[in-house]
């Protein structure tokens, strides 16, 4: 059951933001644990190479680049150096992307430019690098990481627009894409992430909060979740490896929502 060996899987935002397992890197370290090459980038050399010395730790083979997933150029040379490694392209991971605040006043067009680019520009350029070499070998698996908060208010009041926008989006790119390529034994799935207890909520919602109200948000996000405390990165891994895998092989242009419930609990 969702065995991998014998394919290569490129893994964007392959490392993590801080210390512990974000969503990129559980995926990589479990689609390596179920058999599968691992290329991972990064725009972090240091955080990339942690997922690396993981896999290799464990047995697995793992091959990273630094890249920056809003650059074609650096996409490009990281597809290629996958291509020059491994040979081949079987799972494409579209795991970059982090929100910024704001709303439509207060933020400004920078940060919504720079938001759209790494949220959904990032998945865009991904496949624009890696469908061609799918399509040559007549199959291929994708994968795009979503969000909740593209659906759904967050459950702590923080409005960041232009996120919610990008991860909504990845809803019509996915489709869209998945027909385009249906015919071409390729597969376009999305997951969309509910609020996880990431190294990302540590690191920065905590940092930036200070520790009282720090904890006191962990706490709500908890609560929250009608499962009763959120999820992890494990949680979403498991997911993607689902789609990613053999098993799927029935299922493209759609999403898994992995929340604990929460979409279904609220308004969406
Ligand atoms: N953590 C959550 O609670 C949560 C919830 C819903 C959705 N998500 C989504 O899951 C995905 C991963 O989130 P995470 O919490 O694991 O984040 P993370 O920040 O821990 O990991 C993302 C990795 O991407 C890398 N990265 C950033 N910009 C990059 C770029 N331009 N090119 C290449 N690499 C880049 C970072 O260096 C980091 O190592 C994101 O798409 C995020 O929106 C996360």
């Amino acid at each position: 059951m969702l065995d991998l060996k014998g394919k290569v899987a490129f893994v964007t935002g392959a490392g993590a933001i801080g210390a512990g397992w974000g969503n990129g890197k559980a995926t990589a370290v479990l689609l390596a644990r179920q058999g599968a090459k691992v290329f991972g980038t990064d725009i972090n050399p240091a955080a990339v190479e942690e997922t690396r010395a993981i896999i290799a730790k464990e047995g697995g083979v793992c091959f990273t680049t630094t890249c920056d997933m809003t650059d074609s150029d650096s996409v490009k040379k990281s597809v290629d150096a996958c291509l020059e490694h491994f040979g081949r392209i079987d799972i494409l991971i579209n795991n970059v992307g982090g929100s910024a605040p704001g709303d439509p006043v207060s933020m400004s067009e920078e940060v919504w430019d720079r938001q759209l680019d790494h949220n959904l520009k990032t998945a865009f350029l991904g496949c624009k690098h890696v469908l061609p070499v799918m399509e040559k070998q007549g199959s291929g698996a994708i994968v795009n990481i979503s969000s909740v908060a593209g659906f759904a208010h967050q459950v702590d009041g923080r409005v960041h627009v232009a996120y919610s926008t990008a991860k909504s989006g990845l809803v019509g790119f996915t489709r869209s894409t998945a027909m385009a390529y249906v015919k071409k034994g390729i597969r376009c799935n999305l997951v969309i992430v509910g609020t996880m207890h990431t190294p990302l909520v540590e690191e920065r919602l905590v940092k930036q909060l200070g520790p009282e109200a720090g904890a006191n948000l962990v706490a709500k996000r908890h609560a929250a979740v009608p499962i009763g405390r959120m999820g992890d990165a494990w949680d979403t891994a498991h997911a993607v490896l689902f789609l990613a895998s053999d098993e799927a092989r029935y299922i493209t242009a759609t999403h898994l929502v992995v929340d604990g419930g929460l979409t279904a609990a609220r308004p969406g």
